[in-house]
């Protein structure tokens, strides 16, 4: 059961002030090279956790089409806004910017094929309610491909495997593919 404890978001001027800096580096780094590298079909339901101002959200809707699902959740109202209005002006439909203050997410059991979580796991409080929930959503042959961002990998790995849940498939650089284990 994901923990029912109210989580606060960082404050907006230091979510803005991390926006602003993604605004700097994707520049040089555009995210759709990595969406490129994530196992995406067209029909896919995904789920976006800690999607910030959609960088990955929106890219990931147009790839999995009108069939495709991508729920984009996070704790932060700006970051919810965002989404919502880039996936309006896009008329992408197929997005659902859902604002969370537990580990709660209320997406339906078995029902997702792909969590993307990219640098947001220095920011979780209990990774371990965290990584319950995602495995609670995920399908079984579902994958969780992740990012840990300011997080050593070797931290990362360790928290990932402690839960006993996934086993780690792939390593591609800073990016893992993360498959679920059957439930024991
Ligand atoms: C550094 S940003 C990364 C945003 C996005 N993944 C990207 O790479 O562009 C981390 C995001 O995680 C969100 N976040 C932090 N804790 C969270 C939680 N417990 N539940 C949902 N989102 C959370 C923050 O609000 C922020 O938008």
């Amino acid at each position: 059961m994901a923990s029912e404890k109210r989580l606060e978001p960082e404050s907006a001027a230091l979510y803005r002030i991390n926006i602003w800096f993604y605004s700097l580096t994707d520049r040089f780094w555009n995210p759709q090279r990595r969406v490129e590298k994530i196992p995406l079909r067209a029909g896919m339901a995904v789920v976006d956790y800690g999607c910030g101002p959609g960088r990955y959200a929106l890219p990931m809707a147009r790839l999995v089409g009108p069939e495709g699902k991508v729920f984009a959740v996070d704790i932060q109202p700006l970051a919810i806004s965002t989404v919502r209005e880039k996936a309006a002006r896009e008329s992408l439909t197929n997005v659902e910017a859902m604002l969370v203050d537990s580990y709660a997410t209320g997406i339906q059991g078995s029902s997702i094929d792909l969590v993307l979580l990219v640098d947001t796991l220095h920011q979780i409080g209990d990774c371990g309610a965290l990584l319950r929930e995602i495995h609670r959503i995920l399908r079984r042959d579902g994958v969780l491909f992740m990012d840990p961002g300011h997080m050593k990998m070797p931290r990362a790995e360790e928290i990932v495997e402690g839960t006993g849940l996934f086993s780690i498939a792939e390593r591609r650089g800073h990016d893992m593919l993360v498959v679920p284990k059957a439930e024991l």
